[in-house]
């Protein structure tokens, strides 16, 4: 079969359709795009028919190449961890241009946003949390690809890090709630729920970290979260009710309240 053929007959979108394509054949996008005359090897027709097929039953892209870019880095992904999202740069760009010495990144996933900050700040100490042991077995293979020393903990939030104290606190934890319809829709159907899920209101997660976080913060440190469209005021009134100032939320890309987040106040 020609590449031309294939393409068409995958059913997906095209852009997609070229990137399984170069993956089934290992050629480049523009390899791929340059010669629609070329005859696939029966393997690579094969395997790229398995890898359409599974797109359009919906699975992630990500899942099926097993990996997804995130701040400059090409990160292994499957379906044990959340997909990073482009949106979370933004809770990146925060973390760094508060030029911290230690940095604790709760629910870290696939590492995305620990190994992001270790790569601009080499000189800090970054731990990361998560309670999914698999998540944290990509996580590892992610900060050995990158040759990145992060330190990985398995527990629920904070207590893996019992008596320790950090600069900055940030995290991307499950803020959807219950029920809501988009859970049914697209990627997320195929993540995993204790990434997405967060109680009734979606707002689980985060009232348990600001609840606590004033005790792993050191002096004038930093707590930043991500959070869902429409939960950035309830997020500023714990923050407020839990002992922080400099309170504000910043807009992602696309103009939505993506990040909230206070310093500790000094006594
Ligand atoms: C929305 S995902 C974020 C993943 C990654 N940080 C990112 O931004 O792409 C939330 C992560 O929090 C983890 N998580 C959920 N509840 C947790 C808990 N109680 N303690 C620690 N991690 C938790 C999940 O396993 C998941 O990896």
């Amino acid at each position: 079969m020609k590449v031309a053929t294939a393409l068409a007959s995958a059913a997906i979108e095209p852009r997609e359709a070229r990137l399984l394509l170069a993956e089934a054949c290992g050629f480049s996008e523009a390899s791929v795009l340059a010669h629609p005359e070329r005859e696939l090897p029966a393997a690579a027709a094969s395997g790229f028919a398995a890898m359409a097929a599974r797109r359009r039953a919906g699975e992630p892209i990500a899942y099926i190449l097993g990996r997804r870019e995130f701040y400059g880095l090409m990160l292994a992904v499957s379906p044990a961890v959340l997909i990073p999202r482009p949106e979370t740069e933004l809770l990146v760009e925060l973390a760094l241009e508060r030029r911290p010495s230690t940095v604790l990144d709760l629910g870290t996933g696939c590492g995305a946003i620990a190994l992001a900050i270790k790569q601009v700040l080499p000189q800090a100490r970054v731990v990361a949390v998560d309670a999914s042991a698999a998540a944290l077995v990509l996580a590892q293979r992610n900060a050995a690809r990158h040759s990145l020393a992060i330190d990985l903990r398995h527990g629920l939030w904070f207590a893996p890090v019992a008596g320790e104290r950090f600069d900055l606190i940030v995290g991307n934890p499950p803020y959807v709630a219950e029920g809501d319809p988009h859970l049914a829709q697209g990627d997320v159907r195929f993540e995993p729920r204790a990434a997405l899920v967060a109680g009734p209101d979606g707002l689980e997660s985060i009232r348990d970290i600001v609840g606590q976080a004033k005790n792993f913060l050191a002096p004038g440190g930093w707590l930043l979260l991500e959070h869902g469209l429409g939960q950035e005021t309830a997020v500023r009134q714990l923050l407020a009710s839990c002992g922080f100032d400099a309170i504000a939320t910043w807009p992602d890309l696309a103009g939505i309240a993506r990040v909230s987040g206070g310093r500790l106040k000094s006594d």
